[in-house]
Parts: structure tokens; sequence; C-alpha cells
């Protein structure tokens, strides 16, 4: 896509990702695709803001091309060190060694350990400005959303801040950049949920900071380093965000993530009993088969509901290896405060459970009593599953 201007002069030269299968190395963007975006201020002073991808280069080189000569650059903005964010400024400063990287201390530290960067690099402070000609930037220290060295830079005549991965989200560009633009929010804001619990989550307390941080700066427009840039309503994204953050310290909504796998279908059978005990009750459930889908699309479920019902047999004397996976995730996301319970099939010994409890003591959930049950589900295994769930539901609600 050919540079869109955002601003008088304030260019977004991003680039889509459609190649991609997996973000990080982990989380699939096979069909949702991602971009990086990148902007230009062609001042007095030419700026980038946000670089891109190593393996989109050419693409973005193309995209400066456009607008400025590379020997015109003076700086580049990197609000964010990871590699999504500064891949090309190896080659960048081959090709344009007069520019001055701009960053935090720590990204200071970052350059040289990443690039073997040490010239040319200039710290910049909390709160402190640089004026590019008729523009000013000004640089608010914001870290761990998402690395320790994270920063924002706003533009201070036209209220654009450039947020980097807070307010951003999985899912490539469709033609239109901007909101107003954008005729499926409905993709975008799963997309952003999603992003959100895989990458951010975690940093939930700075993202909260950030926020109050930002409070009393107007804000025309936000534009972040992946997805929609946020022109008509900036304060939509920031409000999804501060409510996704707010996950973090309490049970979630009223509903149940049921994640579940099976070795022969017994698990399963016992499974659809309970899910149909669930919604009996009225109560919202997320079935998830464990074997098949990535974790990544069953973490936004997991940190938005209360209830997590998980339906494991017994393998090898532990809980099944792709639902124990998903629990190891759920761990290492720090996510919190939710009631769960453990169903499923043991052929002569068990372990399951304690394998289980094990998970619920790492993650500090709630646990309810388990429902294990031996070989195939027998007509009453299915009516005690159905009451099983139907019983959980109810005390998800009534916690609420
Ligand atoms: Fe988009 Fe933390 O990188």
């Amino acid at each position: 896509m050919p540079p869109v201007p955002i601003k008088p002069d304030i260019y977004w030269i991003g680039v889509n990702d459609r190649t991609s299968d997996l973000f990080e190395g982990m989380w699939p963007i096979t069909r949702e695709g991602i971009s990086y975006n990148t902007y230009l201020i062609d001042d007095e002073k030419k700026a980038i803001v946000d670089l891109t991808k190593s393996l989109k280069t050419d693409e973005f080189l193309d995209q400066v091309h456009q607008l400025v000569g590379l020997s015109e650059l003076d700086y580049v903005v990197v609000n964010h060190m990871e590699p999504d964010h500064s891949g090309v400024l190896r080659t960048l400063r081959r090709v344009a060694p007069q520019v001055t990287i701009l960053g935090t201390k720590k990204t200071r530290d970052m350059l040289e350990a990443f690039y073997g960067v040490t010239e040319n690099v200039r710290v910049v402070g909390d709160g402190e400005t640089l004026s590019l000609g008729e523009r000013t930037l000004r640089f608010f220290s914001t870290p761990f959303v998402h690395w320790p060295e994270t920063m924002m830079t706003y533009v201070e005549e036209e209220g654009v801040l450039f947020s980097c991965d807070a307010f951003g989200g999985y899912g490539a560009l469709r033609g239109g950049i901007f909101d107003d633009q954008c005729t499926d929010f409905g993709f975008y804001e799963k997309e952003a949920l999603r992003y959100y619990v895989n990458i951010v989550a975690v940093f939930s307390r700075p993202v909260l900071n950030a926020i109050s941080k930002l409070e009393s700066v107007p804000i025309s427009i936000i534009a972040p380093s992946h997805g929609l840039i946020w022109r008509e309503h900036p304060e939509r994204i920031v409000e999804l965000y501060q409510h996704w953050a707010g996950y973090a310290g309490e049970p979630g909504d009223v509903g149940v993530t049921l994640v579940y796998g099976t070795m022969y279908g017994n698990t399963e059978e016992v499974m659809n009993a309970v899910a149909q005990g669930i919604s009996d009750e009225g109560v919202p459930v997320d079935i998830f088969d464990a074997r098949r889908t990535h974790v990544s699309y069953i973490l936004p479920s997991l940190w938005t509901n209360r209830g997590v019902m998980v339906g494991a047999p017994t393998y090898e004397g532990s809980l099944f290896p792709p639902v124990a996976q998903v629990l190891s995730m759920a761990a290492t996301k720090r996510i919190r405060n939710k009631t769960a319970s453990h169903f499923g099939s043991y052929g002569w010994s068990g372990g399951a459970q304690r394998e289980f409890e094990s998970f619920v003591e790492e993650l500090k959930w709630e646990m309810t009593e388990p429902f294990e049950f031996n070989g195939g589900a027998t007509d009453e295994d299915l009516r005690h599953g159905e009451a099983y769930g139907a019983q959980f539901a109810r005390m998800i609600r009534e916690s609420a």
C-alpha cells in the first residue's frame, strides 16, 4: 500500500504482513495477517516513528523513498525494540548512517545487544520534547507496554499519539487504515482482544498506568504499530484496552470456558452433557477442543470468563497433554481469579486430577469437586455430567 497521510505531512508508511504464519514465532496469524505501522513526519527535520520487521525491509524502504530521500532523514524514533518494530534498523543504519536514533536508556542498551548499534543514538527522557520545525515531539516513558524500554511519542501541535504496541491488534489492514473506514469492526475488535491477551495482558498494570499518564493529553489520533489507526473515535480503543486490562484483577464475566481433549471420545461424550447442563442454566459457554485449537484462540475466553471447566482424561498418569499445555500457557499469562473444575475418563489408576490440582495451585484458582469416571460413560455418568455442568454454571452465575 502506498503512503497514506494521517495529518498534513504526517504519513502512515506501514506494511501488511500476510505471509508470516506466526507472530512472535508462536501466535497464529495465517488467516488474519498483521500490519507493522510505521510513520513519517515530513517537517524541517524528518523523522520516522516505529519501524518494521526485517523481512519487510524492501517494502519499507520503498515506502520511505516515495516521500523523502533516505539521505534526508534526520531521526528514527524507536518506541519499542521488539524486532517487529526494529528489524529493519541494521539495514537502515547502513543506507542512512546520518540518522539519529531516539529511544529510552534501556533502548540504547538493547540497540547494542540486538544490533550492535552504539553510534548516533540519543537517549530521551520521560516528558522530554524535540522540535522538528513546525512540530514538537514529546516522549512518554511507558515501561512494560510491552517491554521495559517502551515509550510513546506524541505530536503536540496535532495531538497524534504513536502508541506502538498499546492499542494495537492482529489483522492486516484491508485498504482503509482508519477506524472510520472500517466495515468489519467485529473482526478488528476480536483480533485486538486476542492480541491483547496473547501479547500484552501480563502487563495489564503498566497498561493502566500508561492510560492514566496520558489522561491529561488531548489526543486526536491514536496511531499504534499494529492494526487500525483511530481518528474518528480514538477513545474507543482506549476504553477497550482499559476494560481488558481490568480483567487482570477480577474474576471476569459470567461465562464458562470449557476446554477439553479426548482420545477415544469418552471424555467428549461427557463434555457434551456438561455443556448441556451449563446451557440449561442460561450461562454462556465457549467450547474449545484443545487438540485442534491453538491456545492463542482459547486465551481470550479464559481471560474474560470467570468459570473454567476442563474436560481431560488421564494419559499415562497425567492430565491429557493438549489440555495441560493450555493450562500451562494460562499460567505463563498469569490468568488469575478463576473458578475451575475438572472432569474426565480414566482407564485404571487415574492421575489427571492430581496434575490439574497442581495447575490450579500455580494459577491460584478456586477449585470445585472433580468428576472422574472409569472407562466409557454410562447413562448415569451422562446424567451426572449434565447436573455437574448445571451446578457449576449456577455457582458461576451466583458468584457475580
Ligand atoms: Fe509489536 Fe512488542 O512488539
